[in-house]
């Protein structure tokens, strides 16, 4: 029987950790031809090659190379150099990760195609279209034909959305398949923070990491959220891994020296394995990230999402995630409550167990073979 071809698509930095573990699983299954397409999303060797390397993902078999511009563009960019791929390669199916705009634009391209796509880490929902990921969520969703889910509570959001039911499959989270994998390779932090002078040996550091556009793109709430890490370095060393927008626009809102002080080491973005040591040594993170909310809590660390929702409540209702918002006298007092107490207990939630991606593959053969 000839090989069923699955076109996975990945674009951005959250995509790699998550497209790394299903095209492993697809390989494994048999009777799957995988192939990847590199959007070109991100490009930095921090944001794009050294997860390449680190994460063992085989080089792009296309790189559409369409770089940063404005959502609309970026978007429409990437469909138009994707469309002559999918012509060419003409796949059983369209896998896509995640929420950027490279999960919408590809999916998009496919389904008016009538080639069916397969969603991983479907049902999310912040309920916010604030976000520009949830307006990508919600109509990717409705673009594809499998969802596979990371926790239950997805499948609801789906239903209210009118999703078929029967193509709904909850697997688990990929995420959480890389970072078991990749656990034992974690760079430990020590090697990350060799030669900072600040008491970190003695008291411990807080991880931040700061990129949403709602965050860094208006200089007062950057401000005052640059302000708050101001006043808990005091209590707390923090490492802060500095995401190229948010670099930006603390330079465009001269705020950058006001962090480059003893306790606070800003970095360039980090490597996965030098992320995940300094995650599993820190006290607390700090972040408005989607991932890290979920590798907080399988690691067990206290994470508080600085933002007014998350889209992973799971994390919140089982595991180690406190989302606190902006507002810095809320963000100080969590802060201390960490110290003081040691932080959110939690568990793994169901099915991060890092098998996410055998449950994909095995559904996507079975179905591609039928
Ligand atoms: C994107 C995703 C976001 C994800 C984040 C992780 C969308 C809508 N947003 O946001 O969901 O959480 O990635 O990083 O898809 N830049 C560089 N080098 C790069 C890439 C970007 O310098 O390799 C800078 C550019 O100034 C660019 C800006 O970052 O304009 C924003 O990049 P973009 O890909 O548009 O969005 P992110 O903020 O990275």
């Amino acid at each position: 029987m000839p090989e069923a071809k699955v076109l996975c698509v990945a674009g951005a930095r959250p995509n790699f950790m998550k497209i790394a573990p299903v095209m492993a699983a697809l390989r494994a299954v048999g009777g799957i031809a995988v192939r990847l397409v590199h959007t070109g999303q991100h490009y930095d060797v921090a944001m794009n090659r050294r997860f390449f390397e680190q994460l063992e993902i085989p080089l792009p078999d296309v790189d559409l190379e369409v770089g940063s511009h404005s959502h609309a563009v970026q978007t429409a960019e990437i469909m138009r150099r994707f469309e002559p791929v999918l012509d060419r390669e003409d796949p059983a199916a369209v896998l896509v990760v995640g929420d950027v705009n490279s999960t919408i634009a590809c999916a998009l391209v496919a389904a008016k195609k009538d080639v069916p796509v397969a969603h991983v880490e479907a049902g999310l929902r912040s309920y916010d279209r604030s976000m520009p990921e949830e307006i990508n969520r919600v109509l990717t969703d409705q673009l594809s034909t499998w969802h596979f889910i990371t926790e239950r509570g997805a499948r609801d959001n789906l239903l209210r959305e009118g999703i078929d039911g029967r193509g709904i499959h909850f697997v688990g989270n990929v995420m959480i398949d890389t970072l078991l994998r990749h656990r034992p390779r974690a760079v430990p932090a020590a090697r990350t923070l060799d030669g900072w002078p600040a008491p970190w040996a003695e008291q411990g550091y807080g991880v931040v990491t700061l990129h949403r556009p709602s965050n860094v793109d208006d200089p007062e709430v950057l401000g005052d959220l640059v302000e708050t890490l101001r006043r808990i370095q005091a209590r707390l060393p923090l490492v802060f891994p500095v995401h190229p927008r948010t670099r930006r626009r603390l330079e465009a809102a001269g705020l950058d020296g006001v962090l480059a002080g003893a306790g606070v080491l800003l970095l360039e973005p980090l490597g996965y394995l030098e992320m995940l040591g300094l995650m599993e040594g820190a006290r607390v993170v700090l972040t408005d990230s989607g991932g890290m909310q979920e590798e907080t809590t399988a690691l067990g660390v206290p994470c508080l999402t600085l933002r007014e929702s998350t889209e992973r409540p799971v994390t919140v209702e089982q595991g180690t995630n406190t989302v606190v918002g902006t507002e810095p006298a809320r963000i100080l007092e969590a802060v201390e409550e960490v110290l003081a107490g040691g932080g959110k207990a939690g568990r793994i939630p169901e099915l991060w167990d890092g098998r996410a991606a055998e449950r994909i593959a095995a559904v996507l053969a079975a179905d591609l073979a039928a």
